[in-house]
């Protein structure tokens, strides 16, 4: 390549972790963009079972918490025969390039990775290895395929800036210039991040010991009701504009989940329900929830029913996305000067 920067195609390319369930906030913060994204973009859907096991997961469930996340997919509108839809595990190219770029990233550069600091908390000197290298094999995900967009929530701007470190000093280390694209984040506008039910300065997250903090995907429709009757709030009406849902960041929340789930701005919303209290709010809420969800449940559970028909899609996503992936680690494997015979 003569190009000093990357002038391949664009590339869509983003992972979620089969760990855990899927809740409200993943729906909006990752699926609802994925499926719009591919209506534009060649589009690559992940589910990193590799990054799963940075952390402990019984070998029994894992490979149905794949098949699960691949429902969810699946169920929330993303079309395997236009996307990509795969099991990181099954591509060699991800461990391998991941090896190659372990010698590319700087012990600092990962030193200074929030996310590691978080999840290994006190115990660092217990974390797996592979919960430091995390970020690794990340950046691997996304140069296997010369991808240049990834959408990802706000936390994960800085591994995506470690990605673009790595490809960086690959192309100039191995005086490769333009050979791996810089990839872009497509960040989750602060709009859409949907924050705990029961404390409005907290994400929504699989994690929360308290199940009444989230909406999973596959809550029934009561479920879902009382959540949000349960909802924490304020003595308050709605405000009537949005500089009112200032300090207020439970109010805010629901009012931003209301306004996602209608596709409306957030003013059109508090235009309509200022003044309003929560009593009537909260229900005409839950009804939207139910009423959005409820088809991307059923399905979801309908696909959970039917392994075969999700291991046809994720064979078929496999089998694509390393088609895309062996020409590129050919490549590579020229450059770094491995041996061919
Ligand atoms: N780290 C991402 C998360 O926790 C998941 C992920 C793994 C990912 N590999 C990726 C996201 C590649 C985007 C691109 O959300």
């Amino acid at each position: 390549m003569s190009d000093s920067v990357y002038s391949g195609p664009e590339r869509v390319f983003s992972g979620v972790q089969p760990s855990g369930r899927l809740h409200l906030g993943n729906y909006l913060g990752a699926l609802v963009k994925f499926v719009a994204l591919q209506a534009t973009h060649d589009c690559m859907f992940c589910v990193v079972d590799l990054h799963a096991i940075t952390q402990p997961q019984d070998p029994k469930a894992l490979a149905d918490q794949t098949r699960e996340i691949a429902a969810a997919y699946l169920a929330a509108g993303v079309d395997p025969k236009r996307a990509i839809v795969f099991p990181q595990s099954a591509v060699s190219a991800h461990a391998e390039l991941g090896w190659i770029f372990n010698c590319v990233a700087r012990m600092g550069w990962l030193e200074r990775m929030t996310q590691f600091k978080d999840k290994s908390g006190k115990d660092r000197e217990r974390s797996s290895v592979g919960l430091f290298d995390y970020p690794v094999l990340q950046a691997a995900d996304i140069l296997a395929y010369r991808a240049t967009h990834v959408p990802v929530g706000e936390d994960q701007k800085q591994h995506l800036e470690l990605s673009r470190d790595i490809a960086d000093r690959f192309n100039r280390e191995f005086n490769a210039p333009g050979f791996f694209p810089l990839p872009e984040p497509l960040i989750t506008g602060p709009g859409a991040r949907v924050m705990s039910l029961r404390d409005g300065s907290k994400k929504m997250s699989k994690s929360d010991p308290s199940d009444q903090s989230r909406i999973n995907l596959l809550d029934s429709a009561d479920e879902i009701a009382n959540k949000i009757k349960r909802a924490t709030t304020d003595p308050h009406p709605l405000p009537e504009a949005e500089d009112g849902l200032k300090d207020r960041p439970e109010v805010e929340n629901l009012v931003g989940i209301y306004a996602a789930m209608s596709g409306r701005p957030v003013a059109s919303v508090l235009g309509e329900w200022g003044g309003a209290g929560f009593g009537k709010f909260k229900p005409a809420l839950a009804d939207l929830l139910v009423e959005r969800l409820g088809p991307v449940t059923a399905e979801m559970r309908r696909l959970m029913g039917d392994p075969a028909e999700v291991d046809r899609v994720l064979k078929y996503g496999a089998a694509r996305a390393a088609a895309i992936a062996a020409p590129i680690m050919a490549e590579v494997r020229a450059v770094v000067g491995f041996w061919r015979g």
